[in-house]
């Protein structure tokens, strides 16, 4: 039988997995048409690797976001990669999650996302669904919201935030070569960062 956070990892995957063509269809109209299929080769090798029968929350995310840097490339490799083990490294040795250790998972996601690629809010990047994501979850978690309501209204942000980068410029990453023709169109990282909440969410509410 497989652990709880290989199914977690497994659903993201195939998530990610089942929507490649449209990821790819996103960055062909401000990118280089490379994202989903970056993001498939990534998940493929980390449903792959990832011991199934561990438990190690930490253990298996760092060895995700390790197979993330090296398989998937580009700008979004690093990045998700950095996400995965900044994640790994508050879940060390923890083999279940509360509300609140998903609130610190949240902090050191963004934290090393921005490190790496230092971006903001608004920039039209995948941090325009993960902060507004972040954001929703804390203030339902913190007034006391179920772990399902508090799920919702992270996934509702992240959709909302998509939407959001349709109305402005990117500024970062090879979508800012655009420039004001970048408007319109939705952001491919937004896009996989809230694929992967979704199936978070389905995974959690089961
Ligand atoms: N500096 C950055 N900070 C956060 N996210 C970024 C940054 N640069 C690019 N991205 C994200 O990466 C996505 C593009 O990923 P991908 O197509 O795989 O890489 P590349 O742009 O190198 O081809 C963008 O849609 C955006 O969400
Ligand atoms: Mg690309």
């Amino acid at each position: 039988m497989s652990s709880k956070i290989y199914d977690c990892i497994e659903m993201i995957g195939n998530r990610i997995i089942e929507n490649k063509d449209f990821l790819t269809e996103l960055d062909r109209e401000i990118g280089d048409a490379d994202h989903g299929i970056n993001m498939a080769r990534g998940f493929t090798e980390v449903l792959a690797i990832l011991p199934k029968d561990s438990d190690n929350i930490g253990d298996l995310l760092k060895k995700t976001g390790m197979t993330l840097l090296s398989k998937v490339g580009g700008a979004s490799g690093p990045l998700y990669g950095t996400a995965y083990m900044q994640a790994g490294k508050v879940c060390a040795g923890k083999t279940a999650l509360t509300a609140q250790d998903g609130k610190a998972v949240f902090e050191a996601v963004i934290a090393g996302i921005q490190k790496r690629g230092k971006a903001v809010k608004g920039e039209k990047t995948m941090l325009d669904a993960i902060i507004p994501a972040f954001e929703a979850y804390s203030a339902a978690v913190d007034s006391g919201a179920s772990v399902n309501d508090a799920l919702d209204a992270m996934c509702k942000a992240a959709e909302e935030g998509v939407e959001y980068t349709k109305t402005i410029i990117a500024t970062k990453g090879r979508a800012s070569y655009l420039g004001e023709r970048s408007i319109g169109h939705q952001d491919p990282g937004a896009t996989s960062a809230t694929y992967t909440m979704q199936a978070v969410r389905d995974f959690i509410k089961g």
